[in-house]
Parts: structure tokens; C-alpha cells; sequence
């Protein structure tokens, strides 16, 4: 049975979705149907088609109460909306359905498991929310919450850690058949430590053991775990609050981790050998992965940071906040390599190519530009043993706006910057990140589709995502080199 809350929200997002044209969204990185997005949900494959589901204010362009917003492909590119599948309308969770995850459980049906939120009056007189793990049942369409929720509370909690602070649930399934969670948690000493439960059948959960702990490294709380097997090792993403900077590699902030180790399955024991950001740009959050049905383990997030909402359009738009590309992981010498999922091609239309030019100074191409566009191109110094000191790109450009990324050989930083992007607001539109070049050779593969940039550096070794809200009028791209570079560029426009 759906409550009254979900049907409004149905009914609300179904007439509000229709005043919204396609062209003032992207078109192939989902928006909300209405309203606020947060992060990716229960990524999953189900019913022969792929389930996001998402952090989902219909109601306003802000955060606030929240659903799960849903929507299905068979590419993970090309999104329908169905209605939405959660509303905070329990006992559990009257103040918000928090991020969480799905399974397909042994008789078909699909299996979410989301973070409860109930707000609790403090000796202060302020709020604490109560977090905990509960379930709903459905079809793919409709879903219905488990009458004995929250299956996991503060009683599943080890000693010291925060009931405030007990997020995220992300769930799989062993090969015997049980299954698994791990869980965000603020630790005793108040940062964050990732918890792992273990249940026969997906309903009745235990406690296990504290899987990984951040012991106050890497930011604060640790929120949307993931932890999954790949090429050998183990991978635990995850997105941590209130980082301070590290180098080049972490940012202030919100921030995104990835811990790469060993996993032994009988002792249950992660060891971590090395850590990286997932994301080098300004705007990637919240991450969460998929099996593929042909074993490719796929990640989406967030493309989006808290600490930069205020950049937006305008205070009231239809729309805030949208999906990064879903990007296909490896892992090689224990780093996480990422590509945009090769469905991407099949979109591709209208090549235009150009090899072996001459950079120096400003330059313009015939045919290339655009703002729903994949570019690969690749520079290297125009003669050996010359050096140069700078190559840029410029897009999204015509006489006021630019947005440029910046490559100097000699630091070996890449920099992506939006100042000139239209915004209006003073916060981050500068993000710079060590990459690796060979003899000042470097590969870059540019995916833009109107409201955002995403930077894929040398065939995945990194990836730098931006929003952009820059007029679809400035569309122009240029290139600009102190010192002489001889580059090969090759555009697609994504249609
Ligand atoms: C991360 C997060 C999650 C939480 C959700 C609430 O962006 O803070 O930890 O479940 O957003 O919308």
C-alpha cells in the first residue's frame, strides 16, 4: 500500500516533471525528475534493465525532506523516470530516507536497504537524527517497507559509536547466498569507521566487526561506503567530510577516497595498501557501483560537492544536482583507473579530426565545438628537447565566458577552472591535480554535456568533474600553448 506522503509526491513530480523542457537539462547525465537530487541510490541491474535511484527533494531545488527518486535505463545513459519509490512516511524514518542500496533477493523480488531518519529534541533544545537501517520490498516499481524495521539500530553499534552518525547501508550478496553490509559510523574518537554486517537471508542482520577505521586520516565521518572485489584486489570507496588538505591529492571539504588492500574472507579482514582521491575535480561525490550483467564493475556519483550548492543558476530552478557519467573501474598497480562506459560510443556522431597540429599561441579549429561533445586529444612538445611552459584548453567559450584546463610539464598539474563560467558566487572554481606525463605527453578526453565537464586524464588514471552552468550559447572551443606543442584532437558530438 503506498501512504497518502508518496502518492503526493507521485502525483506532485509527474505534473512538475512536464513543465521542465529537455533542453534545459543534460542528456545523459540524469537530473531529478523534479527538484533536489543527492546521491546515487541503489544502483542495481533488475528486471533486465538498470535501477538508480536517488537522494530526492521533489518539492524544491533545496535539500529537505528526503525520498528516493528512480529511474531506469538499459544504457545507463539514456534515463526514464518512474515514480518515486520512497517517501518518509514511517515510524523509522519520518524525517528523511537516507542513501542506501539494493539486491535481488533468491525469489525475485528487489531488496532496498536506506538509512531511517527521525529527528530527536536534545537537552539543548536543538535536534539530533537517529539513524538507522531499515528495508522495503518491491517490484521494481513499487515498494514496501518491512513491518519489522529498523533492522539495524543503535543496539548493532559497538561501543562508542555515534546512533547520530549510522549511514548508508551498501549491501551484497556472498557467494553461498548470505549477505553482506558494511555501514558508515562515527567512532569514539569522531571520525569515521565503516561497519560490516552479515545476514542468512537479507531481513535478519548481525554485527561482525569494524571492516576499516579512519582513525581521524582522512577527514571526519565517512559517509556511502562501497566495497567490492576488482582485478585482484579490494576496494573500499568511500566519501569522507571535513578533509584537510593533503599535496595535491586531497582537498579541504568533502572529499572522496578509495582504499585499495587485501581481503581475507574468513577472518573478514581488510588490509589497506594505498590511498587515493576517486575524484580530481571540484564536483564528484557520494559514489556507488554496479555489477554489470557482463561483469564490468560500473560507478556513478554524485556530480555535485556540498560545499559548493551556492553555484547554481538561479535560487529557484526546476532542477539542482546530477549524476556524473557512470565510469567503467580497473585497477592496476593498485590505482583505480576509470572510463566512461563504453555504451558512450554508440552515442558518438559527427567525427572531426585534426593530427599533428601546431600549437603556439592561440588556435582554433575548424569543427570543433560544441557543448554535447567527446574529445580525446593528446599534446606533446612540438620539438624534442623544447619543452613547453604551458598548454591550455579553452570551452564552453565565446566573448564573457570560458571555462580552461591548464597543463604546465614542468610542476606536471593539471588545472580546471570555471571562475569565468558565469557564476556569481565565491566559492571553489579552481581545482589543480599532479598528473603524469611522458616527455610533456599528455592524453585527455574531454565529455561535455551542457551543464557539466568531465576530464578523463590518460586513459583513466584520473578524473577531474566539474558542473557548469555557462549560457548554452558559448560554445566555442580554443587551445593555447606558451612555448610550441603539436597536438591530435578528435571530436565526437554526443547526439
Ligand atoms: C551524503 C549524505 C549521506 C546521507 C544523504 C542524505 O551526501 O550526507 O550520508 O545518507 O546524503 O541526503
Amino acid at each position: 500500500m503506498t501512504s497518502q506522503t508518496l502518492r503526493e509526491a507521485r502525483k506532485y513530480e509527474e505534473a512538475s516533471e512536464k513543465m521542465i523542457s529537455g533542453e534545459e537539462r543534460p542528456a545523459f547525465h540524469l537530473t531529478p525528475r523534479t527538484g533536489w537530487m543527492n546521491d546515487p541510490n541503489g544502483f542495481s541491474w533488475y528486471g533486465g534493465k538498470y535501477h538508480l535511484f536517488y537522494q530526492y527533494n521533489p518539492y524544491d531545488s533545496q535539500w529537505g525532506p528526503m525520498h528516493w527518486g528512480h529511474a531506469v535505463s538499459r544504457d545507463m545513459l539514456h534515463w526514464e523516470y518512474v515514480p518515486a519509490a520512497l517517501a518518509p512516511d514511517g515510524a523509522w524514518d519520518r524525517d528523511g530516507c537516507f542513501s542506501g542500496s539494493a539486491v535481488t533477493l533468491p525469489d525475485g523480488r528487489h531488496l532496498l536497504m536506506y538509512t531511517g531518519v527521525v529527528r530527536e529534541r536534545q537537552a539543548n533544545g536543538g535536534y539530533g537524527e537517529v539513524q538507522t537501517q531499515c528495508l522495503a520490498v518491491g517490484d521494481g516499481t513499487d515498494y514496501v517497507k518491512y513491518e519489522k524495521n529498523p533492522v539495524l539500530d543503535e543496539k548493532d553499534i559497538p561501543d562508542g559509536g555515534s546512533r547520530y552518525d549510522f549511514r548508508d547501508p551498501r549491501m551484497w550478496q556472498e557467494a553461498d547466498g548470505s549477505y553482506r553490509c558494511i555501514v558508515g559510523n562515527r567512532a569514539a574518537d569522531g571520525s569515521g569507521q565503516i561497519l560490516l554486517f552479515t545476514s542468512p537471508d537479507g531481513f535478519e542482520w548481525h554485527y561482525v566487526k569494524v571492516l576499516a577505521a579512519n582513525r581521524n586520516r582522512f577527514g571526519k565521518m565517512w559517509e556511502c561506503p562501497d566495497f567490492f572485489p576488482l582485478d585482484g584486489k579490494w576496494v573500499l570507496i568511500t566519501s569522507p567530510q571535513d578533509m584537510l588538505p593533503s599535496g595535491f591529492e586531497y582537498h579541504n571539504g568533502n572529499g572522496t577516497l578509495c582504499l585499495i588492500g587485501d581481503y581475507d574472507r574468513e577472518t573478514q579482514e581488510f588490509t589497506e595498501n594505498t590511498d587515493q582521491s576517486i575524484d580530481y575535480g571540484i564536483d564528484f561525490y557520494a559514489a556507488q557501483t554496479v555489477l554489470t550483467p557482463d561483469g564490468r564493475r560500473v560507478m556513478i556519483g554524485w556530480m555535485q560537492n556540498w560545499d559548493t550548492c551556492s553555484y547554481r543558476r538561479k535560487h529557484d530552478e526546476a532542477w539542482f544536482g546530477q549524476m556524473s557519467l557512470p565510469r567503467e573501474l580497473s585497477v592496476k598497480d593498485s590505482r583505480l583507473y576509470q572510463k566512461p562506459v563504453r555504451e558512450l560510443e554508440q552515442m558518438r556522431a559527427n567525427r572531426v579530426s585534426h593530427t599533428d597540429v601546431t600549437v603556439s599561441g592561440t588556435v582554433v579549429l575548424e569543427g570543433i565545438r560544441g557543448r554535447r561533445i567527446d574529445m580525446e586529444l593528446t599534446v606533446r612538445p612540438a620539438e624534442d628537447h623544447d619543452m613547453y611552459r604551458k598548454f591550455s584548453v579553452y570551452f564552453a567559450q565565446n566573448e564573457t565566458y570560458h571555462t580552461s584546463l591548464g597543463f604546465c610539464p614542468a610542476e606536471s598539474v593539471l588545472e580546471v577552472d570555471r571562475k569565468f563560467s558565469g557564476s556569481r558566487r565565491a566559492v571553489i572554481h579552481q581545482r589543480r591535480s599532479r598528473v603524469n606525463h611522458r616527455d610533456g605527453e599528455l592524453k585527455l578526453r574531454v565529455i561535455l554535456d551542457r551543464f557539466s565537464a568531465e576530464i578523463f586524464v590518460n586513459d583513466g588514471e584520473q578524473v577531474l568533474s566539474a558542473v557548469l552552468y555557462t549560457e548554452q550559447e558559448a560554445e566555442g572551443i580554443s587551445f593555447a600553448a606558451d612555448g610550441a606543442v603539436r597536438m591530435d584532437v578528435t571530436k565526437y558530438e554526443l547526439v
